[in-house]
């Protein structure tokens, strides 16, 4: 009997608030030609005020759950991926389990910073297959707009707030080509951590803080780490890289999807790009780009994609999958 969690619906939502590069001009002394070439972004969205990551988690799982054809109580386990949640506690997932009714099964959150949606593809993954959940809910939603210093130019250009969700379900008499999750692999390397963090939190400061990041030696270990961990979880995997129709990366910088690319000699058109509309939101970024290529047209049922991210701690994975 093979065990396979497949993707059954998708979802996102978006803050309505588009900020272009321009308006970032009125605010530091950066361009939008400078943002441009260095990151391939042209605009982000931003929540309103009072607008907060679980309402944004919330809308996006309710699109997942109708892409699915799903009801809220068919779900019994929600996974949110985020590093901006509403409060300290509770969990931003039960927030959202609330919201949508859900009195039954778990809900927690789940913090890996920008690698976090990966970290819950792994998670989930590893809890439905031990068989207790039947459906669950993965969400990755931040609000990064709440945590930047809107005066420091090298930050504050990069980020953007919004939301992606996944149903994820269980299959217990899948076929060998069935679509689903073929497998994940997810890394931490904890000496890197002041390179890119938050400087601040309840136990150290006492307040939220604000993101500080080395951007260029952040920039060098991502493009290596990246390209690493995609060949490790194809090798362990079993399939040819050359074998993978579509790569949906983790959204930070064009260059870095260019330079990965390169670098395991994909062709550059398999690389799902998003990071000019939506800049860097964090978690949400892999779910926002994977619905972008789903509603174009490019990603279809059976196809096989390979997922990656990186971000602070530093901790970055991969996870490849048939659709
Ligand atoms: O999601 C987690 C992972 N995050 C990332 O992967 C981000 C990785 N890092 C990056 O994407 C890039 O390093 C940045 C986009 C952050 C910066 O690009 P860079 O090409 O590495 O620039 P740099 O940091 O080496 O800075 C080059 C110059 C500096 O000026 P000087 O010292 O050469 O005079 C910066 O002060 O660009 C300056 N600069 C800016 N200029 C205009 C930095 N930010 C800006 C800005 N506008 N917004």
């Amino acid at each position: 009997m093979i065990v396979r969690n497949a993707i059954a619906g998708i979802g996102i939502y978006l803050p309505d608030r588009v900020m272009p590069n321009m308006e970032l001009a009125d605010m530091v002394d950066t361009s939008d030609v400078w943002i441009k070439e260095r990151t391939g972004i042209s605009q982000r969205h931003i929540a309103a005020e009072g607008q907060t990551t679980s309402d944004l988690g919330y809308r996006a799982a309710l699109a997942a759950l109708d892409d699915a054809g799903l009801e809220p109580s068919d779900i019994d386990l929600i996974v949110c991926a985020t590093s901006t949640p509403d409060l300290t506690f509770p969990a931003t997932a039960t927030i959202i389990q609330e919201r949508l009714g859900i009195h039954h099964g778990a809900a927690f959150d789940l913090q890996a910073v920008c690698s976090g949606f990966l970290y819950g593809v792994n998670v989930t993954d590893a809890l439905l297959k031990a068989g207790g959940p039947k459906r669950a809910l993965l969400i990755g939603a931040e609000t990064f707009s709440r945590i930047l210093d809107w005066e420091d130019r090298g930050t504050c250009v990069l980020f953007g707030d919004g939301a992606g969700a996944v149903v994820i379900e269980r299959s217990d008499d899948a076929e060998s080509d069935a679509p689903g999750i073929l497998h994940s692999y997810i890394r931490s390397d904890g000496r890197y951590r002041d390179m890119l963090y938050v400087d601040g939190g309840p136990s150290q400061t006492q307040t939220v803080g604000h993101l500080r990041m080395q951007g260029n030696a952040v920039f060098k270990h991502a493009v290596t780490e990246i390209a690493q961990v995609m060949r490790d979880c194809a090798e362990q995997a079993g399939v040819p890289i050359e074998d993978i129709d579509w790569f949906v990366p983790h959204q930070a910088n064009q260059r870095i999807l260019q330079a990965v690319a390169k670098k395991l000699k994909i062709d550059p058109d398999t690389v799902i790009s998003t990071v000019a509309m939506h800049a860097n939101t964090s978690s949400a970024s892999v779910p926002l780009a994977m619905h972008q290529a789903i509603q174009d047209g490019r990603i279809e049922r059976g196809d096989m994609v390979m997922l990656e991210a990186f971000g602070g701690g530093f901790t970055w994975g991969a996870a490849l999958l048939r659709y």
